[in-house]
């Protein structure tokens, strides 16, 4: 298996990487200059340039991870997004297809496709009818129908992955489990003095998986995965957003007091979006091994060691 993993230097891209360090021999892009031998700098505005790495990597596999992902910024930068996660996902896919067919390639799209759920739905299935509510899940719904396009039309070999909400060590901030553990960490080390930890709306419910976790679903699904079909990948668990700062407040030695900040509000979202895990359940097996308050314990150590 020779994998070429687009966003190697990114937080999924880092976890896959050392995933498949036994597995496969593992080749990457980032846009920024590295001085790895098997990490190339690239951006994805030049379908040319990409069309160049395929003909000199020749891998077997492709896990397209490169993009942009955080669902707030999406507001304010949507043509970026169109950019960076459409037209980059456009230019791979038309380079996979003059080069060589036979490569299997992994998207990524998100839960953030679903959207707008009917009522009464407890937990999404892949069939449920996508109706995004934020740019980004717009940008992530077209990658989604470029798929099924790309294999319809020209016989590629691409599966698509839909993670819910995933967590760890090294996510940057911007997202809400290294946004609260990083502000307790400050208060812990006494860098903030004033101990107030801003945040957001407690009241979504979301389902949380571990990105080691989820790094292993991937390979799964672009291994076992079925051409032209999207695979949920999520716990089936809705966690409200609420509890997870209570576990980061009981992992704190000090007093957290909470403000709620009107910048980290959004537009709009979804009250809960949690996912039906089965369809790749029953494909591979595949289910989430990590405990979500071990998992939230590594992310405020994490934090604890960078401040
Ligand atoms: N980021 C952030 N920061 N979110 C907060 C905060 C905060 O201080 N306080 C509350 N929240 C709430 C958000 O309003 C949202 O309802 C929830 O916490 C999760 O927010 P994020 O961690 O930013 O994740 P997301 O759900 O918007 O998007 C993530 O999951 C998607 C899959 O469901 C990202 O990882 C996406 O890339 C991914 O596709």
């Amino acid at each position: 298996m020779k994998v070429l993993i687009t966003g190697i230097t990114g937080f999924v891209g880092n976890h896959l990487e050392a995933f498949l360090k036994d597995k496969a021999d593992v080749y990457g892009t980032s846009r920024s200059n590295r001085s790895e031998k098997h990490i190339f700098e690239i951006d994805f505005h030049s379908e040319a340039k990409i069309i160049e790495l395929i003909e000199t990597i020749k891998p077997t596999h492709i896990f397209h991870l490169a993009g942009l992902s955080n669902v707030k910024d999406s507001w304010s930068h949507k043509a970026d997004f169109i950019q960076a996660n459409v037209i980059g996902t456009i230019h791979l896919l038309e380079a996979v297809r003059k080069v060589d067919t036979q490569i299997k390639v992994l998207t990524v799209g998100s839960s953030e496709e679903y959207g707008l759920i009917s009522k009464g739905v407890d937990k999404v299935t892949e069939e449920t009818a996508l109706n995004p509510v934020s740019p980004y899940g717009i940008s992530k719904c077209a990658i989604s129908m470029l798929v099924n396009l790309y294999h319809k039309s020209y016989g590629l070999d691409i599966t698509h992955a839909r993670p819910f909400n995933h967590i760890g060590p090294g996510q940057r901030l911007g997202f809400v489990t290294s946004d609260f553990a990083y502000q307790i960490a400050l208060i812990n080390k006494e860098i903030t003095k004033d101990s107030i930890l801003k945040i957001g709306n407690l009241n979504t419910a979301r389902d949380f998986t571990d990105v080691r976790d989820i790094v292993e679903a991937y390979y799964n699904i672009a291994c076992f995965g079925k051409a032209g079909e999207a695979y949920n990948v999520c716990t089936g668990q809705g966690i409200i957003i609420q509890d997870i700062l209570e576990t980061f407040i009981s992992f704190s030695n000090k007093k957290i007091n909470v403000l709620v900040d009107p910048s980290k509000l959004r537009v709009a979202e979804m009250p809960r979006l949690v996912g039906d895990p089965e369809k790749l359940f029953w494909l591979t097996g595949w289910k989430p091994k990590q405990k979500l308050e071990d998992t939230l314990k590594d992310i405020y150590d994490y934090w604890i060691g960078k401040c």
